[in-house]
């Protein structure tokens, strides 16, 4: 079966999922997350310093990162609109997607700059300098790129929903919260439609998957500094390892997929799955190894 007969097969459940989509999900405006009456004092004269910013050193990163990456819509959108096609029902998901993505970085970006949370001059020059690079993890197949946005959709919501807890302000975590549930609604629209390609063609669905976990990205790989303050944010625990094995991979490929009992595999596939296991129990130790060292240094430093 080509992955276009598999795509083709899908569409019913394109259609499917997409209604429930439309059913299950409730309009929300941006202008009505964000705290305006701040707006009134503010006054960008001076060079932004980070004492002006009511937030800590790793909810700035992780609102930068976060923001940044949804910024980066052009290509996401590109990228499935190439992926699934423009026609039907998955031109129809590709569209609607977007617009309710675009925002995010609406009510992200207004938040930000009221609250002075970081630097607007550097935000714009990131944001310039990572939309003008068009960097994107980039799937080999539609198929990968199922398994891609299932799992990213996901992080996205733990990366969105834990930034709004540790922000410490109640409007910020509701406006966050807000673009995390949607970011779950995206999330289980492709975790079905994975769970029914596993059905349709289980072979290349699993090797999908097992090469979307092994080589998995967060999309904000191309933000100025990203690194760095990817290395932030896990420290805090906002998004780490452990967050990415035991709320994302785990609950994903035993629960949802129950790949582990899968049958009726072709033996490339049922090797893919065994390497991924084990890619999987290795991510574990180093998780736990992780964590144990950050709580070291915590400790260290009391
Ligand atoms: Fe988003
Ligand atoms: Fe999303």
């Amino acid at each position: 079966m080509s992955v276009q007969d598999v795509l083709n097969s899908l569409e019913p459940t394109v259609e499917q999922l997409m209604d429930r989509h439309m059913r299950t999900t409730k309009e929300w405006f941006p202008h009505e997350t964000s705290p305006w009456a701040l707006g009134i004092e503010l006054d960008f004269t001076e060079d932004w310093v980070a004492e002006l910013s009511p937030f800590n050193r790793a909810a700035r990163s992780s609102l930068y990162v976060n923001l940044l990456t949804e910024d980066n819509l052009p290509y996401y959108f590109r990228d499935i609109d190439d992926m699934f096609g423009p026609d039907g029902a998955w031109g129809a998901w590709s569209r609607r997607w977007t617009a309710e993505e675009g925002r995010h970085s609406i009510a992200m970006r207004d938040y930000m700059i009221l609250t002075k949370a970081v630097d607007p001059v550097e935000l714009e020059r990131a944001r310039m300098n990572q939309v003008g690079k068009g960097e994107v993890p980039a799937p080999d197949n539609a198929l990968e790129a199922l398994a891609y946005v299932a799992i990213q959709e996901l992080a996205t919501r733990i990366a969105h929903f834990n930034t709004g807890k540790h922000l410490d302000d109640p409007v910020g975590y509701e406006m966050l919260k807000r673009v995390s549930t949607d970011e779950n609604f995206h999330h289980l629209f492709y975790r079905d439609l994975v769970s029914t390609t596993l059905e349709i063609d289980p072979g290349a669905m699993v090797q999908a998957i097992a090469a979307q976990v092994e080589g998995f990205a967060m999309p904000g790989t191309g933000i100025p500094g990203f690194d760095r303050h990817a290395q932030i944010i896990a420290r805090a625990g906002i998004y780490d390892l452990t967050v990415h094995v035991d709320q994302i991979l785990k609950p994903l490929i035993y629960r949802q997929w129950k790949l582990d009992t899968l049958t009726g595999l072709t033996p490339e596939a049922d090797q893919a799955r065994t390497n991924m296991f084990a890619f999987i129990d290795a991510l574990d130790e180093l998780a736990i190894a992780q964590r144990e060292k950050s709580a070291e240094r915590a400790a260290a430093r009391v």
